[in-house]
């Protein structure tokens, strides 16, 4: 069993924990607000999940999920997640985040970021361009036939391994994407954003997609630059 540990408990977060606890897994969550403010999540997700500071989430966690707004990357807490695993679902919405010069000009890429934040750490993007609500959707059994693939990225081989292995219990496929800097093709707005898993403007009926249209998005993803 593994101890999934979550800075950022909403939307994404709440989903991976609820992904996770069904997988067996045990979870502590974090929130800017304190540990008290999470006692109805906890509650609903059972005696799998607990409450923590950040701190402490990142300290107990075998396996960590950064899920925080891009204006929140100084808070996370690099000393206890140094040397772990850490996936990053974080996005750039400059109206909600302000405006980062390096990534307006597109000289680097969030999950960049997040790795220079977290320089001992070994940071996978994932989770970064599906929608909660599908995320929680789609997982499915491995080997169902329409079980969905989820895109990741990461510069550390071992932990793009670990991250996948995880993705298979909470019932998803993984494709491998390359390094960090890729990462910008799964960025807003972008072909491989969250409407990757949707069919149209219908997004009442997610599309669970197979590793071959995560391929084809992805490589018909286009620098905003270039759009
Ligand atoms: N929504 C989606 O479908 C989706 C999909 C993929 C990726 N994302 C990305 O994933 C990230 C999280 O998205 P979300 O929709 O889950 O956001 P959300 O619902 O607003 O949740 C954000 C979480 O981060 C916590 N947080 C904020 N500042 C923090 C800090 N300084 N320290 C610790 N925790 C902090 C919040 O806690 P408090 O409530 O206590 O402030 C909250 O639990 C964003 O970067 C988003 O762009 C979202």
């Amino acid at each position: 069993m593994t101890t999934i540990g979550l800075i950022g408990a909403g939307n994404i977060g709440s989903t991976v924990a609820r992904l996770a606890v069904d997988a067996g897994h045990d979870v502590v969550l974090s929130n800017s607000r304190g540990p008290e403010t999470l006692a109805d999540l906890v509650a609903d997700l059972g005696p799998r999940a607990r409450a923590a500071t950040r701190e402490e989430a990142a300290e107990a966690a075998d396996l960590a999920v950064v899920t925080v707004p891009l204006k929140a990357l100084g808070d996370l807490p690099a000393g206890p997640l140094a040397g772990k695993v850490v996936m990053d679902t974080i996005n750039y919405y400059p109206d909600r985040d302000g405006h980062v010069a390096a990534l307006d000009d597109e000289s680097t890429t969030t999950s960049e970021m997040v790795q220079a934040r977290l320089a001992d750490s070994h940071v996978v993007k994932a989770f970064n361009n599906i929608y909660f609500e599908h995320l929680a959707a789609l997982a499915r059994p491995a080997g169902a036939p329409d079980r969905a693939t989820l895109a990741i990225a990461g510069d550390d081989p071992d932990a793009k391994t670990r991250v996948a292995a995880f993705l298979d219990d909470i019932g998803y496929d993984a494709y491998d994407y390359g390094a960090l800097a890729e990462g910008w093709r799964t960025q807003r707005d972008t072909a491989a954003y969250a409407a990757l898993y949707v069919d149209g403007d219908d997004w009442s009926h997610p599309v669970p997609a197979d590793a071959d249209r995560v391929r084809r998005h992805l490589e018909a993803s286009r620098r905003y630059r270039d759009m």
